[in-house]
C-alpha cells in the first residue's frame, strides 16, 4: 500500500516542529495508523531561509499548487491569518484531502464555510492546536461532552498575555520588554497585537463557545478588551487586595428570555486562592461547566512550537486513521441551535 502523502503549509515554529516529527517519529507513526505517513511537501513564502532538519527538497512556494496535487491525502496548515490560509484549506478540502488547521482566527471568522466543504467532500477538519495549545480541549467539547449539557467555558487561553501579566506581578517588570521575551520564546502571534488587544483570545473563545453551545460564533460577536490599557499601579493594587490580573475568556449560556450564548474577553482580577491565579507563564487553563459532568478543568502548555506541534500530531494521526478505515470524524451538523447575544446586550 501506498503511504499517506502529508502537505505541510507553513513552516514557522509549529510547522518546522510538525516537519521533524514527522521525519523522526515515521516508524512509530506507521505503527499507530496502520499505514506509513509520508512527508510530501512544505509550502513557504521563502525558500532561502535557515531551516535546521528541514529537507531542503520538500521546500515549495507554490502552496496551491501543492494543495492541488492529487497525491496528497493529508494537509496541515500552520500558516496562520486569513488568506491565503482559506483558499488553500478549500482547495484541499473540496477535493477530498483531510485537513488540520491551527488557524483560530480563520476558524473564527469563517468557520462555517471550511465546515460545510468538509461536510460535503466527507472529509475532516480537525484543529485542536487552534485553541490552547497542546491541551486537548476541542475533542473534548466536540466529543467526549457532546452527549452533555455544558453551560459555561472560562478560562486563561493565550499564553503571550499570561506570560507578561505573570511577569508583571513577579518580577515587577514592564509591558514591552516581557513582550519581547514572549516573542523570542515562540509565544507570540506573528502580530503580537493580536496577543494583547485580546484577538487571539476572543477567537479562541469563539471556537470554544461554538463548540460549547451548538452555536455559531464568530470573533466579531466577542465582548475585546486586551491587556495594554494594565498598568503596573493595576498589578499593586490587585496584589494589595490578595488578588491576580489575569486575561479570562467567559463564554456563558444566558437564560433570558431564551437561550443566547454571551462571550466576552478582559483582564479581570481574581483572588490568589482561585485556581486561575496559578496559571503562570504561558500556561492555560479551561473550566468547563456542565449539567451532568460537573466542574472540569484543563490545563497545560497553551503556547509554543513543541506543545501546539503535539496537538497538530494528534489531529494528523486521527485523521490518518480514519483515512484508512475510510471514515470521517465528527461534522458540524449540531451547528447554529442557539442564538448568539450581541455584545453589551448580556
Ligand atoms: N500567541 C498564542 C498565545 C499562541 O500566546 O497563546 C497559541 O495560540
Amino acid at each position: 500500500e501506498r503511504p499517506l502523502r502529508v502537505a505541510l503549509l507553513g513552516c514557522g515554529t509549529v510547522g518546522a516542529e510538525v516537519a521533524k516529527l514527522l521525519t523522526h517519529s515515521a516508524d512509530d507513526l506507521e505503527q499507530r495508523i496502520g499505514r506509513r505517513v509520508e512527508l510530501a511537501g512544505i509550502a513557504v513564502r521563502r525558500l532561502n531561509r535557515e531551516r535546521p532538519g528541514i529537507d531542503p527538497a520538500l521546500l515549495t512556494t507554490d502552496a496551491l499548487e501543492l494543495v492541488q496535487r492529487p497525491d496528497i491525502d493529508l494537509v496541515v496548515e500552520v500558516i496562520g491569518g486569513i488568506e491565503p490560509a482559506r483558499t488553500l484549506i478549500l482547495t484541499a478540502l473540496e477535493r477530498g484531502a483531510a485537513v488540520v488547521t491551527a488557524n483560530k482566527a480563520l476558524l473564527a471568522e469563517d468557520g462555517a464555510t471550511l465546515f460545510a466543504a468538509a461536510e460535503a467532500a466527507g472529509t475532516d477538519l480537525y484543529f485542536e492546536a487552534a485553541v490552547a495549545g497542546a491541551i486537548p480541549i476541542i475533542r473534548p467539547l466536540r466529543e467526549s461532552l457532546v452527549g452533555d449539557e455544558i453551560t459555561s467555558v472560562m478560562g486563561i487561553v493565550n499564553g503571550t498575555t499570561n506570560f507578561i501579566l505573570d511577569r508583571m506581578h513577579t518580577e515587577g517588570v514592564g509591558f514591552s520588554e516581557t513582550l519581547t521575551l514572549a516573542q523570542e520564546l515562540g509565544y507570540a502571534e506573528a502580530d503580537p497585537t493580536a496577543d494583547v488587544e485580546g484577538f487571539d483570545a476572543a477567537a479562541k473563545a469563539a471556537i470554544l463557545a461554538s463548540l460549547a453551545f451548538h452555536s455559531r460564533v464568530r470573533a466579531e460577536d466577542v465582548h475585546r478588551e486586551g491587556i495594554t490599557e494594565v498598568t503596573r499601579a493595576d498589578v499593586a493594587t490587585a496584589e494589595a487586595m490578595d488578588s491576580v490580573i489575569k486575561l479570562l475568556a467567559i463564554c456563558t449560556l444566558t437564560d433570558d428570555p431564551e437561550p443566547r450564548v454571551s462571550i466576552r474577553v478582559h483582564p479581570a482580577m481574581i483572588p490568589s486562592s482561585h485556581p486561575l491565579a496559578s496559571v503562570g507563564g504561558a500556561y492555560n487553563a479551561v473550566f468547563v461547566e456542565s449539567r451532568s459532568a460537573g466542574r472540569l478543568m484543563f490545563y497545560g502548555p497553551g503556547a509554543g512550537g513543541s506543545p501546539t506541534a503535539s496537538a497538530v500530531m494528534g489531529d494528523l494521526v486521527t485523521v490518518a486513521r480514519n483515512r484508512v478505515r475510510g471514515a470521517a470524524g465528527p461534522g458540524e451538523s449540531s451547528y447554529a441551535q442557539r442564538q448568539v447575544a450581541p455584545i453589551g446586550d448580556v
